[in-house]
């Protein structure tokens, strides 16, 4: 299972890009609300359990101070993947972007673009695809899809030309 947890509703429009890909792939995931400011023991307990519930990746997306992926990294041994969020807080991203980045070495966040929650889901996939053949083959035939669909692009372009 894949948790997708985020420091606040108003992140859901853009982490919800990770529960749709991971949804796609037919990958069990929970999704929630943990605020690492806000609910400080919902955090302490919500990652210490969350290894022995099954979870074996957490994504976890903030704005602004963004201390909920580096939190719940300092407390799971579980892999954390961290999705910056340009939200009403946030002076331009930056602040969310560093927030989660620049980890102490020992503690490690797989931060992801801002607002990058599909490649967050795309890439919890493919840490459970490492020990998994059947994901392991949905996300080459994804690939292969994405490569069709530029293959689309560049024969009508040079088909077509570039002028209008
Ligand atoms: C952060 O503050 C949240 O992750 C969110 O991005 C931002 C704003 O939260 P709300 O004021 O909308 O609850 O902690």
């Amino acid at each position: 299972m894949v948790s997708i947890i985020m420091g606040s509703d108003s992140d859901l429009p853009v982490m919800r890009a990770a529960a749709e890909i991971l949804m796609d792939f037919g990958i069990e995931i929970e999704v929630t609300v943990v605020s690492a400011h806000r609910t400080p023991d919902r955090l302490y307990e919500y990652a210490k359990a969350a290894a022995g519930r099954g979870v074996r990746v957490v994504i976890a997306g903030a704005g602004g101070a963004a201390h909920l992926p580096g939190m719940v990294a300092s407390l799971t041994p579980l892999p954390v993947i961290g999705v910056p969020i340009k939200s009403s807080n946030s002076i331009d991203g930056w602040d969310s972007v560093l927030s989660i980045l620049q980890m102490p070495g020992g503690i490690p966040v797989a931060t992801v673009a801002l607002n990058g929650a599909k490649n967050a889901g795309l890439l919890a996939a493919r840490i459970l695809g490492a020990q998994d053949a059947s994901i392991r083959q949905q996300m080459a035939a994804y690939q292969e899809l994405l490569r069709s669909q530029v293959q689309a692009k560049y024969e009508r372009l040079e088909r077509d030309g570039w002028q209008e």
